[in-house]
């Protein structure tokens, strides 16, 4: 858990009443980009966290401190009521209070501190993490009523809306509503979840690639745009309608559009398919279906890079790694990778060091978390 140490809530709010709201990073076992199409997903919470410390102003003037950004830019002001882009992090608080007003809730200015160990553009949800601790304190400060559900909604606002990044519901919802040990199996239909434990005789390790991502931008806008055309080419509401055993529907659509829907149809399957083999304890069926799900991303959903590619290769060829793929929204970011129990920590250091001595990256890991 992040710590707010104590001398910096006193340096920057003084000793007036304060609020510390905290939300994990997610890790994505399977269902990738699925999310926008009404699809299936299974992620689950990493001990990383973000934390936000609060404390209320007399009036509408808000002044933020952000520890995960470089120095110069650790401090931003704006007032509630008068939030613009501004296209850097601040965004994401101004957005929390923007997105709260216009869904009716009365806020007033703050200043906040922000400390968050999820690295920035790794596919893990930073985010999301910050969105949802931030509204959380936000919520208890101006004692507003809404549940973690209804969060998670605003939480997705905050960039739809406000930054105007066209993600879907996954990251808000998982970061909001995940557990520890156990995958989210989210419906992003009807958001309709279950926790599903992971077997004690499974574990994960994720490894960040060190090549950051940036969902505002390119390929991640441009896939949802893709699955927008193929939908709308099939005469569906949305890719989600389409089962598997239908795929035949897809012949004769553009080629590039039928390979995106073709991921997200199967990839749809390969959550139930996961789900069941979680409930049965088939680490062997789980870790084929995330190696099929990284073949899928890297060859018709195209949002592999070659790095990625080759530190799942190198997390394959460890002993004891059952599967292993890409996760979150792509181009860079995260490894995830399933292990039999007792595996996790010596492949998560050797993928780590692969990556540092023959590519060049500045890999981490972040799963198995350093004791
Ligand atoms: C990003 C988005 C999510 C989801 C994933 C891909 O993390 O925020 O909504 O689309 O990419 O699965």
């Amino acid at each position: 858990m992040t710590d707010i140490p104590q001398h910096d809530i006193i340096r920057y709010l003084g000793h007036r009443r304060t609020i510390i709201g905290q939300a994990p990073g997610r890790v994505n076992l399977i269902g990738e980009h699925t999310d926008y199409s009404g699809g299936f997903v299974l992620p689950t919470v990493i001990s990383q966290t973000t934390a936000v410390a609060l404390a209320a102003n007399p009036d509408a003037s808000c002044r933020v401190w952000s520890h995960a950004v470089p120095h110069e830019q650790q401090q931003a002001r704006y007032t509630v009521g008068e939030e613009a882009r501004t296209g850097g992090w601040v965004d994401y608080v101004q957005g929390s209070t923007a997105v709260l007003r216009a869904a009716g809730y009365v806020v007033g200015g703050f200043d906040a501190v922000i400390r968050s160990e999820v690295p920035l553009g790794s596919g893990l949800s930073s985010s999301a993490s910050l969105s949802v601790s931030l509204l959380r304190a936000v919520r208890e400060l101006f004692q507003l009523h809404f549940d973690d559900v209804v969060l998670a909604g605003l939480a997705r606002k905050v960039e739809t809306d406000f930054i105007g990044v066209p993600v879907g519901v996954m990251d808000p919802i998982a970061c909001a509503l995940g557990a520890a040990n156990h995958a989210l199996f989210l419906d992003t239909r009807d958001l309709s979840w279950q926790l599903v434990r992971i077997p004690s005789s499974l574990q994960l390790a994720v490894v960040n690639s060190g090549q950051r991502h940036n969902h505002d931008t390119g390929g991640y806008r441009q896939r949802r745009e893709e699955c927008d055309a193929a939908t709308r080419a099939l005469g569906v509401q949305a890719l989600r309608e389409v089962p598997e055993r239908d795929l035949s529907r897809l012949d004769g659509l553009d080629p590039t559009l039928l390979k995106r829907a073709r991921h997200i149809i199967t990839e749809n399957a390969r959550v139930l398919g996961a789900v069941e083999a979680l409930r049965k304890r088939d680490g062997a069926r789980l870790g084929a279906l995330m190696n099929a799900s990284h073949a899928s991303l890297r060859d018709d959903y195209e949002v592999s890079t070659p790095e990625i590619d080759r530190l799942v290769d190198l997390a394959r060829a460890q002993p004891g790694v059952l599967g292993a793929r890409i996760t979150g929204g792509g181009f860079g970011g995260s490894i995830v990778v399933l292990t039999l129990a007792g595996r996790a920590a010596t492949v998560a250091a050797a993928v780590a060091l692969g990556g540092r001595q023959t590519l060049g990256l500045d890999t981490q890991v972040l799963v198995p978390a350093a004791e």
